[in-house]
């Protein structure tokens, strides 16, 4: 079972000793694999676990080892070291059923140029006796109805990420891979994916995602894992890293002759006299709160930049 705290649900923040069970998905203990050819490991001792419902989020800049990791979960890279349980079975004994239960958005689109975005599905649906017959609404729900019976090879590179993201979905699977989900995408789609995303955890679907975009994670992570050359540094709930590593603060703007600005922490204000000096005696210009990003703790954990 994972354990974990309710924190990021709205109406339960103040009970931070709360814990729910939830069925565990996929536990990873002490992965590591060493590229064939290579002589340093890409992943170093690697250990998560994802319980049913549960939305993981990798960070972690380029080269980290996020899809690396991602293509073992899925069976693509065989010879790793360590435990992978999947539904609790090892994933060595899992055979090609496998791919009825899970979905995967890979990083770069590999569809058929030559079929159009229907033949495309109708053809990968035709692997999964699961596969929903309805693939018209799969293209609606993420704007490309009325591309159907074009062929992928007029598509942009937004739209072909539209359609890898819904091939994943065609067979109802359990468990769903996305890598890098919303990047090249114009903010309309991106919020059409996460809507989509957020809609499949509510379905008690768990997902694995890598992302460099930190807005995305927080938005959508129940827990988010910080991976730097081949190692997770940090894994917690979004909410729970502010808590422990981010500092709120204010900043005042004011006049007392030139602009003048200052950082206050936002815990015990009213009896910082600073700040209180400054708001009797000068003229106010601006008062912002800030809380630290995701982004921020990212490089104040890590020491290390995303991007
Ligand atoms: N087929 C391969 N053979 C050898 N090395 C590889 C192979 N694929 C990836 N690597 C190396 O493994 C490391 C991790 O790559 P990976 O693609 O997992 O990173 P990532 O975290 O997904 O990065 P990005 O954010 O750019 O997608 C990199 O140093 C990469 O060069
Ligand atoms: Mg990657």
């Amino acid at each position: 079972m994972v354990a974990y705290k309710l924190l990021d649900l709205p109406g339960f923040e103040n009970l931070e000793g709360l814990i729910i069970n939830l069925q565990t998905m996929i536990t990873v203990n002490h992965l590591t694999y060493t590229y064939p050819g290579n002589t340093q490991p890409t992943i170093k001792g690697v250990n998560f676990s994802l319980g049913k419902g549960e939305i993981l989020g990798f960070l972690g800049p380029s080269g980290a080892g996020k899809s690396t990791t991602q293509k073992i979960l899925i069976k693509l890279l065989p010879g790793f070291s360590g435990e992978i349980s999947i539904m609790g079975k090892s994933l060595n004994h899992w055979d090609e059923t496998y791919y009825q239960h899970i979905g995967v958005g890979f990083e770069l689109p590999n569809h058929y140029q030559k079929l159009t975005a229907l033949e495309n599905l109708r053809f990968f649906a035709s692997f999964y006796p699961k596969a929903k017959r309805n693939l018209m609404e799969f293209l609606a729900m993420v704007g490309l109805e009325d591309a159907a019976n074009k062929r992928v090879e007029d598509f942009s590179k937004g739209m072909q990420m539209r359609l890898n993201f819904i091939r994943a979905l065609i067979h109802d699977p359990e468990i769903i891979f996305l890598d890098e989900p919303t990047s090249g995408l114009d903010p309309v789609n991106a919020r059409i994916m996460k809507d989509i995303i957020r809609d499949l955890k509510m379905k008690g679907k768990t997902i694995f995602l890598t992302t460099h975009n930190m807005h995305d994670a927080e938005e959508l992570c129940d827990r988010v894992a910080f991976m730097i050359d081949g190692e997770i540094r940090l894994i917690d709930q979004p909410k729970a890293l502010k808590h422990t590593y981010g500092s709120r603060t204010v900043t005042v703007e004011y006049q007392n002759g030139n602009l003048n600005q200052e950082e206050f922490q936002l815990d015990g204000l009213i009896k910082n006299q600073g700040f209180v000096d400054i708001l009797s005696k000068y003229k106010l210009e601006s008062i912002h709160s800030k809380e630290a990003s995701l982004e921020d703790i990212f490089i104040q954990t890590t020491g290390r930049q995303l991007q």
